[in-house]
């Protein structure tokens, strides 16, 4: 069963320039218990993806449209009473920089046992307690964490406890949004693996945001490819990234060599992002493709069917020009 539907999504910002298309038509499905890779680079829409299925975007500066449908209710319309409930509740979030949010003059177990008491109000200081320690020992942290200062931790640490107070409440999904970047890849693989294995135990569902696709490529079941505010492949991450269709999937293996484990030098995408104020009538992606014609600069490649449940949006699949070259 899909735990979270979207539909249609777009997120406009509104500035004086005009508005910057950051997410275009975006539709996405999370079954439960899976986990879905959520990349392209810096400034694809990734975050305001996220933010707006989360509600955090300013409604003045940020117009979202189309539908977000969680565990069965639209999260873009719902009332910001029942929002307060099923936020942090059932739908939680790690951000790079989550720590920030704690006070640095205050203990850590103390700030987290407030999360916990801020949704049940029942809860006496002794159940509170619990509740962290329960959480912290699910992230491999040590009992002493409890009584430590922000300052105190490791990077490794801290994100360990932005993990673990996202899991405070129980949630049913957790969005990440590039939780693991800043850290080294050692920390980094730990970290990754810890969380594949919260999710089995919790039955927890993720969507992971990372401009790394080797994040997906060892901790995801699905992958969703944005770029520019459009979805140009989706798919489960095995084949995606076994024979990736789009040729912004491959550009992007590309720029992350450790995937293929070929000892080459880093390709990247020549190129930028396009100007996203502008209403661009073909393919995001056609000035910097390999591949464009003329078709791809003027229409726009629907998504379409590889295999079931794996589509792509280009007029010149790879697999296709794989088997014609
Ligand atoms: N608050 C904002 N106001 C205006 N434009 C924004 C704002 N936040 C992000 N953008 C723009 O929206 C686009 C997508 O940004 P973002 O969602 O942060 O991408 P990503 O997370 O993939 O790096 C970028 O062009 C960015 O400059
Ligand atoms: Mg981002």
């Amino acid at each position: 069963m899909a735990l979270l539907e979207i539909r249609d999504l777009c997120v406009d910002y509104l500035m004086q320039e005009g508005s910057v298309h950051a997410v275009d038509h975006v539709s996405l499905t999370l079954e439960e218990g899976s986990s879905l890779g959520l990349v392209g680079e810096s400034g694809s829409g990734k975050s305001t993806l996220g933010m707006a299925i989360l509600r955090l975007l300013p409604e003045k500066t940020a117009r979202v449209t189309g539908s977000a449908v969680f565990q069965g209710e639209e999260l873009l319309t719902m009332p910001e009473s029942r929002l307060r409930q099923v936020r942090w509740q059932e739908l939680a979030a790690v951000f790079q920089k989550s720590m920030n949010a704690l006070s640095p003059v205050h203990r850590i177990g103390s700030q987290m046992a407030d999360v916990y008491r801020l949704h049940h109000p029942e809860a006496d200081k002794a159940a509170c307690r619990a509740r962290v320690l329960e959480v912290l020992r699910q992230v491999d942290l040590a009992e002493r964490v409890y009584k430590l200062y922000p300052h105190e931790l490791s990077g490794g640490m801290m994100q360990r406890v932005s993990i673990a107070l996202s899991l405070i409440n129980h949630p049913r999904l957790v969005i990440f949004d590039e939780a693991t970047t800043a850290l080294d890849v050692i920390t980094q693989g730990q970290i990754l693996k810890e969380i594949q294995r919260l999710e089995k135990d919790l039955g927890l569902t993720r969507m992971m945001i990372t401009h790394d696709i080797s994040v997906v490529a060892t901790s995801c079941t699905h992958v969703a490819v944005l770029y520019a505010g459009r979805l140009m492949e989706v798919g489960p991450a095995a084949s995606v990234l076994r024979s990736p269709a789009h040729p912004y999937t491959a550009g992007l293996m590309a720029a992350f060599p450790s995937l293929t484990g070929e000892k080459k030098p880093l390709q990247g995408i020549p190129g930028f992002l396009p100007d996203l104020t502008q209403t661009i009538p073909g393919c995001v992606f056609a000035p910097r493709c390999p591949y464009a014609t003329e078709a791809c600069r003027t229409a726009q490649p629907p998504l379409e069917s590889i295999e079931p449940g794996w589509q792509a949006a280009c007029h010149h699949r790879l697999r296709e020009v794989n088997n014609h070259g």
